[in-house]
């Protein structure tokens, strides 16, 4: 079958056997026949450059429990399958309060941990209390504790060590039910919330900046295939900073510790020429430019060619390599 509308980079690449699996009883059954397999969830941190030859298996459970609650918190079960923005509904329509800046992100729950979403200064690994996986090779239940998960920058276990190892089962939240720990500091909130003359946000209001902000940049892959950022921001040194700086005053930056800047890798793009700019269907989003695209029909492998070529010019204009922060299979 084709992987089409698997991925929402909407590369249409072709799966010899494909199989959906809706309970982790079927997963565990599945895991004693075959262990050689392909994962796909909510498809949208991945780029498809090639047909998959193994068996395709797309990870479909649902299901949310309340595992427990008292005044002021409540911690939830999320199974792996369930979409991540209806979650975030969900949470908001609750009112309960941590992962509404993660509005309107693509994919599902289950790989939230994995690259650890982050947007307008939250990251889902400050709500997270346990991730359930599945051992690939022993075909047992495996817990991790939010530590165990080495949760960093767009990082955890799953995309180093654990690699290839776990499939994640399932994802544990704990989230405030008063008294909630709102972060509008994010510049783009602060000035949609003002722009609607909102003093006092509640949940929902900043659900719906958060949204306001993405639709205005990000584009919709139901309307034009993509996977968020294709690039990582990179940390350089201060003095590699220092420098840089000395050609392009205006160059934007973050602190991350007292030797290391967070540059924004879209900046580079842009200055680099690639904003807007389209190849054939592959292309770099005209609004945001650390966003690859396809229009239509592009490959994985066009998509990906159109990523080198951003690489091997930043790298000579600035001296810094980007690092992809979409898989490539
Ligand atoms: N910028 C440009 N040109 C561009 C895009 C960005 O110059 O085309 C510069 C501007 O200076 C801008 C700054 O980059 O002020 C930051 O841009 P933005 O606020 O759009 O955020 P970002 O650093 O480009 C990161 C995340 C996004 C997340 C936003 C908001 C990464 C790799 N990306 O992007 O995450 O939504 O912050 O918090 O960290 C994703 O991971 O898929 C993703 C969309």
């Amino acid at each position: 079958i084709s992987l089409k509308n698997y991925n929402t980079f909407g590369i249409s690449v072709n799966a010899k056997r494909f199989v959906s699996i809706t309970s982790y009883y079927d997963l565990q059954q599945l895991l004693k026949i075959e262990k050689n397999l392909f994962l796909i969830s909510g498809g949208s941190n991945m780029l498809l450059t090639k047909d998959i030859e193994k068996l395709v298996v797309h990870i479909d459970i649902k299901g949310i429990s309340i595992d427990n609650e008292d005044d002021n918190f409540v911690y939830i079960t999320v199974n792996a399958g369930e979409n991540w923005h209806d979650f975030v509904l969900f949470c908001i329509a609750e009112n309960y309060g941590g992962i509404e800046n993660l509005s309107l992100i693509p994919g599902n729950v289950g790989t939230c941990p994995i690259q650890n979403i982050g947007a307008y200064g939250v990251e889902v690994k400050d709500t997270i209390t346990k991730v359930e996986a599945i051992e690939i090779e022993t075909g047992k239940r495996i817990t991790f504790s939010n530590e165990q998960c080495q949760f960093g920058y767009r990082n955890s276990i799953f995309k180093n060590e654990l690699k290839g190892k776990v499939i994640l089962t399932a994802v544990s939240f704990k989230l405030t039910k008063k008294n909630h720990q709102l972060n509008t500091s994010y510049g783009a909130i602060e000035t949609e919330l003002a722009s609607k003359n909102i003093t006092k946000p509640t949940l929902k209001n900043i659900s719906d900046a958060v949204i306001a902000i993405r639709k205005s940049k990000l584009p919709d892959p139901k309307e034009i295939g993509n996977s968020g950022s294709f690039f990582k921001n990179p940390v350089i040194s201060k003095e590699q900073f220092l420098e840089l700086q000395k050609k392009h005053s205006n160059i934007p930056s973050y602190n991350v510790s007292e030797n290391e800047i967070k540059v924004p890798a879209g900046w580079l793009v842009e200055q680099s020429g690639f904003k807007g700019k389209r190849f054939d269907d592959a292309g770099v989003h005209k609004k945001q430019a650390l966003v690859l695209v396809n229009y239509g029909n592009a490959s994985g492998k066009e998509i990906y060619q159109l990523a080198q070529k951003i690489q091997k010019t930043v790298l000579k204009n600035f001296g810094i390599a980007l690092e992809i922060e979409v898989n490539v299979i």
